[in-house]
């Protein structure tokens, strides 16, 4: 099976399982509207490619773990889009979860998403037990306190932000959870993994602000002009436009040079530019490729 079959495998399982024995529906439909929307799956790709790197011994507990990144990232964003954050009526192209079946389903979706998560990853590691409190604890990083994507969120609540503290929790967590989870997941040292998952997931996020920034430019799917609507602190208010851009290429060409010396080191910084590149507003991508 090829990386996203595993994933999406993986995924309409777990689903599967919460909507058994007379589960109530609509929070099944609220989970399957968050998670099968089209999303690109950047995360856990990543998290394959990682493990596959590693020699990937356990497929079950890799694909657990890449699976679960992208549920905690399918309910940041249902919780993200929610009135009382970003207040979005579109996520990828489509009609946002909370304006499709109201806040109470929006809240327990993500709920019902980040709890399934964990139990993804204690479920595929059980022919690697010795593994499954490595990847738990990563995915807990990756989320929680005191530098993931809550405390990321938790900055919008906080009168000073540093942009770069708050890009990296926010967006960089979950990076480095697919990266160094998968790492574990396969067996692997994960420190050489870190890097990848933070230089990444940084240059994701400012491609994002760009993207938001210029609105208009490409269709993203989700409504543009949020950052500034909302009061968000941003590298476009930071550097402006030109410094973003120019930021966006060094954090790219840092990202690709990340990737440790491993099996498939070439396809995996093949993956990092493709993914940057694909986010990034047309313009800044153009700049990319010429790079
Ligand atoms: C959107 O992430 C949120 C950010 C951190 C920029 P993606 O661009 O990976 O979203 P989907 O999953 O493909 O919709
Ligand atoms: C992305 O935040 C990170 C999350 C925790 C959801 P944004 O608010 O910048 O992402 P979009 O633009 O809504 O996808
Ligand atoms: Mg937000
Ligand atoms: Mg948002």
């Amino acid at each position: 099976m090829d990386r996203l079959a595993r994933i999406e495998k993986t995924l309409e399982d777990a689903v599967a399982r919460g909507a058994a024995d007379g589960s109530p529906p609509k929070i099944t439909e609220a989970i399957r509207h968050a998670l099968f929307s089209g999303g690109a799956r950047v995360r856990p790709q990543l998290g394959l490619a990682v493990a596959e790197a590693c020699g990937d011994p356990d497929p079950r507990a890799s694909a657990g773990m890449a699976a679960a990144i992208e549920m905690l990232h399918c309910a940041s964003l249902v919780h993200d889009d929610l009135p009382c954050f970003d207040d979005a009526d579109e996520r990828r192209g489509r009609i946002s979860v909370h304006k499709a079946f109201g806040e109470p389903l929006a809240v327990l979706a993500g709920d019902a998403l980040i709890v399934m998560a964990f139990e993804t990853v204690a479920r595929g590691g059980v022919a690697s037990p010795q593994r499954i409190g490595g990847m738990i604890t990563s995915l807990s990083r990756a989320v929680g306190l005191p530098h993931g994507i809550v405390a990321g969120q938790a900055w919008e609540s906080e009168p000073d932000a540093d942009v770069s503290v708050y890009h990296a929790q926010k967006t960089g967590a979950l990076f480095v959870g697919a990266t160094v989870g998968c790492a574990i997941a396969a067996g692997s040292d994960p420190g050489p993994w870190r890097p990848l998952g933070e230089k990444l997931g940084a240059a994701y996020q400012v491609a994002d602000d760009l993207a938001d920034a210029m609105g208009g430019v490409d269709d993203l799917g989700k409504p543009c002009g949020q950052d500034e609507k909302n009061g968000r602190p941003t590298i476009v208010a930071e550097l402006g436009l030109q410094g973003a851009v120019r930021k966006l290429e060094m954090m790219v060409r840092a990202a690709a040079d990340a990737v440790p010396d491993c099996n498939g080191a070439d396809e995996l910084r093949a993956l990092v530019m493709m993914q940057a590149k694909r986010l990034a507003p047309q313009q800044a991508a153009a700049k990319i490729s010429a790079a």
